[in-house]
């Protein structure tokens, strides 16, 4: 009998403790892709250091390597190193605002040095729209951000400055980004040399289950 009561237990224990996943606080990686996955964090502070010409090449390359939708493609990539195109656009950015923006605050940041984050460089992502594009474009952003990582650079992904560039002020800078028709830019993933250590924000583990 006590047999049976303690496999009923075990059961019963197995069946709602067993079907998530567990956090590992441990900073021990296998590998270092791992490594590179869980030790990558948005950056949003970034020193002056320019990423060598071979180093982004080769961080390009593994966007275009990422898996996407039928081997479609439907991504355009525009890639941003100079300071003064990124000053430019920032004040331009900057002049379309209210002043009462919420987002004006940032400017009165001693630390403020443009609307990428602060980012050395940016690179733009457009897609055709179709089934899979959105997802092709995030694989691909995902897969630049963890070359760059493997190379000790910082990114952050947004969107939060595309908006700008379907504004009357943001349209000369679209332009010069020359993406052919039928395109729309929908991400843009800034890079550059580290100024921060950004804590890593709360994932919810509980979020991830095993179907029996
Ligand atoms: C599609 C997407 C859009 C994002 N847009 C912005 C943005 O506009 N500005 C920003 O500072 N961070 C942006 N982020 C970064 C997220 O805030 C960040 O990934 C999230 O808080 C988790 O932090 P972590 O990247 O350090 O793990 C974006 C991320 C993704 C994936």
């Amino acid at each position: 009998m006590k047999k049976y009561i303690f496999s009923a237990l075990a059961l019963l224990f197995a069946a709602t403790s067993c079907d998530g996943i567990s956090q590992n606080s441990s900073n021990d990686y296998p590998n270092e892709v791992i490594e590179a996955i869980m030790t990558r964090r948005s950056v949003r502070s970034y020193n002056d250091e320019p990423i060598a010409d071979e180093i982004m090449d080769k961080i390009l390359e593994c966007g275009i390597h990422a898996p996407n939708g039928m081997n479609a493609q439907r991504w355009e990539v525009r890639v941003v190193k100079s300071q003064e195109w990124i000053k430019d656009a920032t004040e331009a950015w900057k002049n379309s605002m209210p002043a009462d923006s919420p987002m004006a605050k940032q400017f009165e940041d001693p630390s403020f040095k443009n609307m990428f984050r602060n980012a050395t460089s940016v690179v733009f992502i457009a897609h055709r729209p179709g089934p899979c594009s959105q997802i092709d474009c995030g694989l691909m952003a995902g897969n630049m951000m963890l070359a760059a990582k493997s190379f000790g650079i910082s990114s952050v992904c947004m969107m939060g400055p595309i908006g700008f560039f379907s504004t009357e002020a943001g349209k000369p800078f679209r332009e010069t980004l020359a993406l052919p028709d039928g395109y729309e830019l929908l991400i843009c993933v800034g890079m550059g040399y580290s100024d921060e250590t950004p804590e890593t924000p709360e994932r919810h583990y509980s979020k991830v289950k095993y179907v029996k």
